[in-house]
């Protein structure tokens, strides 16, 4: 029986390759998608959703919600890796479905308040729109099975020293998010370079099925443009020439099989303030005089590592299947 699933996106090219592997998955329903302002602002996010969900072949309906973080003044885009348009300039072509009239936050509430099992629930952007419904219904803690969130580092940031984008785009949201009493799943950028990336060999398999799978090629275009980006940025290569390592595409793939990661269970703290610190996530990874300063605060399950055979097996099962 494939479980119900809502999705909260900020689709750039991560998100992209992420949602159509939720979208052709038989482990998933997808019940609705909804978007928040993050890489890019929030209609381009809803024409790029509505883009992949096309060749997805699925037919979901993807809601609008957060235009802005919760304090716009510290706003950031991500426009300098995934383009201006989000979606690194490919010209996929807009789709004829429009977005639903319903604000996404209030999909989200209604959709989990009225469902008769627990949904999961997988964010792959800035956690806006999750914060603001977990304030509007708090009872939606009790009724979600687990939240898989693309969001935060342990050993180190991206965006800033130690702030990963997902987090430093909305640091009031994601500590409304980490301090509430959800299960949690945390998927930070640290098993993106422990067994979390996808080789060259695996991406050609992928581009082989364009033909015939839409979703395979919308996937292989994005990794072929995210390889050619990291030389275009300048960035080092610090996994493999012509691999690549999505960290939504792995929160994903995480969601449909936890298997595949190894994880730990810790205390994760959303630092709102620091000079240098604002949006880390302190993972409280202390190994003596442990003493817990919140006793009652729920542990979030923080991935680590990721077996990559069986990631990619998964990724390939998926999409061609
Ligand atoms: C996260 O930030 C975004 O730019 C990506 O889409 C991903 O969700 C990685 O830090
Ligand atoms: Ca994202």
């Amino acid at each position: 029986m494939p479980r119900n699933l809502i999705i909260d996106c900020d689709t750039g090219l991560d998100d992209a390759v992420a949602l159509l592997l939720a979208l052709r998955s038989s482990e998933f329903n997808v019940l609705g998608i909804t978007c928040v302002n993050g890489n890019v602002n929030l209609n381009r996010v809803v024409i790029n959703t509505l883009k992949v969900v096309d060749h997805s072949q699925n037919i979901v309906p993807v809601y609008a919600g957060a235009s802005s973080c919760l304090i716009p003044e510290y706003s950031e885009d991500a426009s300098q890796v995934h383009g201006s348009d989000g979606l690194g300039g490919l010209p996929f072509p807009d789709s004829k479905r429009a977005v639903e009239g319903e604000h996404a936050v209030e999909f989200i509430v209604r959709t989990i308040m009225s469902a008769s099992e627990p949904i999961d629930w997988v964010t792959l952007g800035p956690l806006t729109n999750a914060a603001l419904a977990i304030r509007r219904e708090p009872r939606i803690c009790e009724k979600v099975r687990r939240l898989t969130m693309m969001a935060g580092g342990v050993h180190s940031g991206n965006t800033r020293y130690m702030s990963e984008y997902n987090v430093f785009a909305d640091p009031e949201a994601a500590r409304i998010v980490f301090d509430s009493p959800m299960d949690q799943t945390m998927v930070p950028l640290d098993p993106l370079f422990n067994g979390g990336h996808l080789n060259k060999m695996n991406i050609n398999q992928i581009r082989d099925a364009g033909n015939e799978k839409p979703w395979c090629d919308m996937a292989a275009q994005i990794f072929d443009r995210t390889v050619r980006l990291v030389h275009e940025l300048g960035r080092k290569q610090v996994i493999e020439e012509g691999a690549v390592s999505p960290p939504d595409l792995l929160a994903m793939a995480i969601a449909i099989d936890p298997e595949i990661g190894m994880s730990e269970d810790y205390q994760v703290f959303v630092e709102t303030r620091g000079e240098y610190t604002r949006g880390m996530t302190v993972v409280d990874r202390r190994k003596y005089n442990r003493v817990k300063l919140q006793p009652d605060r729920k542990d979030v399950k923080v991935v680590l590592a990721v077996d990559q055979k069986k990631y990619s097996d998964l990724v390939l099962k998926t999409w061609l299947a």
